[in-house]
């Protein structure tokens, strides 16, 4: 099988493909590189390019004989989406149209989606399963939801299966530090605590301690990158099985608040972590939870890498050996 992978040189689509990879299946990568590192396209073919450039896409399918898409290229910060909203509309919603239109063109019928906890917005309940209302608060989450519509319209209307993926927080990194997380600039917590507790800077700041939760801070639940990546496989499977479209959380169902985050971290690495607490960040929920139930009974999704000890300590040991 041959699988064409947007955005394999990011920080999941780089460990997706190495896992597709070990799993015997051909990969193609295509990257713009505009957030991504060649370094970490560790198998397959490499192609630099837009999956919004609909002929590169036509190219592709038919000279690769793809046979189903995993759709990760996308924008994909909050603080960003609020901060400049066009950006996320061109390519998280114009361009996977292209990327659709082209595979109704050349007949690819597999599509597996990375979509966003943030298509939820503030929970109306927690853990949230696939049931919850989709009421996304950042442009972020809207263009994510607005994908996953896309999705469900062209199955449809041209039989396209899907598999829509609601990341909570993609963390760690691969066990033997071949590949990480490395985005420029970097906004997520877990690299910001480490960058923070090796080289004092920058300083971490805590966006807000008065939101109600148990100590202040936000709630998040962090599951590990290889975990997903598990899931991209099993996802693809079943929907090539059951020739269907699915939506699935993919969490841990624990959440941990920031600065329980520092505390584990202080635990695991016994450095210290500098940190100010500051104002909150415009467009966060208080509390994001997954209920990974659904993931575990239609895939036989099994959490193996995400116990928060083995985040944080694989997330360290590739700041301290990272190559890119
Ligand atoms: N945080 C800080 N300081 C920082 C960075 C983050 O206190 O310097 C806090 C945030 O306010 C948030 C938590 O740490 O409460 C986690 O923040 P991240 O930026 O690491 O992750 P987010 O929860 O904002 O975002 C993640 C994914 C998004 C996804 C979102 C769902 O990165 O792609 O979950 O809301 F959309």
């Amino acid at each position: 099988m041959n699988v064409l992978i947007t955005g394999g040189a990011g920080y999941i689509g780089s460990h997706c493909n190495r896992y597709f990879h070990e799993k015997g299946i051909n990969t193609v990568v295509l990257d713009d590189l505009s957030d991504g590192h060649e370094e970490s396209v560790v198998a397959g073919k490499f192609i630099k390019g837009s999956f919004g450039d609909k002929a590169l896409m036509k190219k592709i399918f038919t000279e690769e004989k793809i046979d189903a898409v995993i759709h990760f290229a996308a924008f994909a910060s909050v603080p960003d989406s609020v901060a400049r909203p066009s950006r996320y509309y061109h390519n998280n919603v114009s361009n996977m149209l292209n990327l659709l239109d082209a595979m109704v063109e050349t007949g690819v019928k597999y599509i597996v989606f990375s979509s966003s906890a943030a298509t939820f917005g503030e929970p109306v309940y927690t853990p949230i399963d696939e049931k919850h209302p989709q009421n996304p608060i950042n442009p972020y989450g809207r263009t994510k939801l607005i994908g996953e519509h896309m999705l469900k319209e062209f199955e449809t209307a041209y039989g396209i299966h899907s598999c829509s993926f609601r990341y909570f927080n993609a963390s760690g990194c691969s066990h033997d530090s071949q590949i990480g997380e490395a985005h420029n600039p970097e906004c997520h917590l877990i690299p910001l605590v480490i960058k923070s507790a090796l080289y004092g800077e920058p300083k971490l700041k805590v966006f807000g301690d008065d939101y109600d939760t148990r100590d202040g801070s936000c709630v998040r639940d962090y599951v590990h990158v290889e975990d997903l990546a598990a899931a991209h496989y099993l996802g693809l499977k079943y929907i090539m099985e059951h020739n269907c479209s699915e939506q699935f959380n993919l969490g841990s169902q624990t959440g941990f608040t920031v600065l329980e985050i520092i505390k584990a971290f202080e635990k695991v690495s016994g450095l210290k972590v500098p940190y100010d607490i500051v104002g909150r960040r415009p467009g966060d929920p208080a509390v994001l939870v997954a209920s990974n139930e659904k993931a575990k009974k239609l895939l036989g999704w099994k959490l193996e890498q995400s116990s928060l000890e083995n985040i944080l300590t694989t997330a360290l040991n590739w700041e301290k050996n990272r190559k890119y």
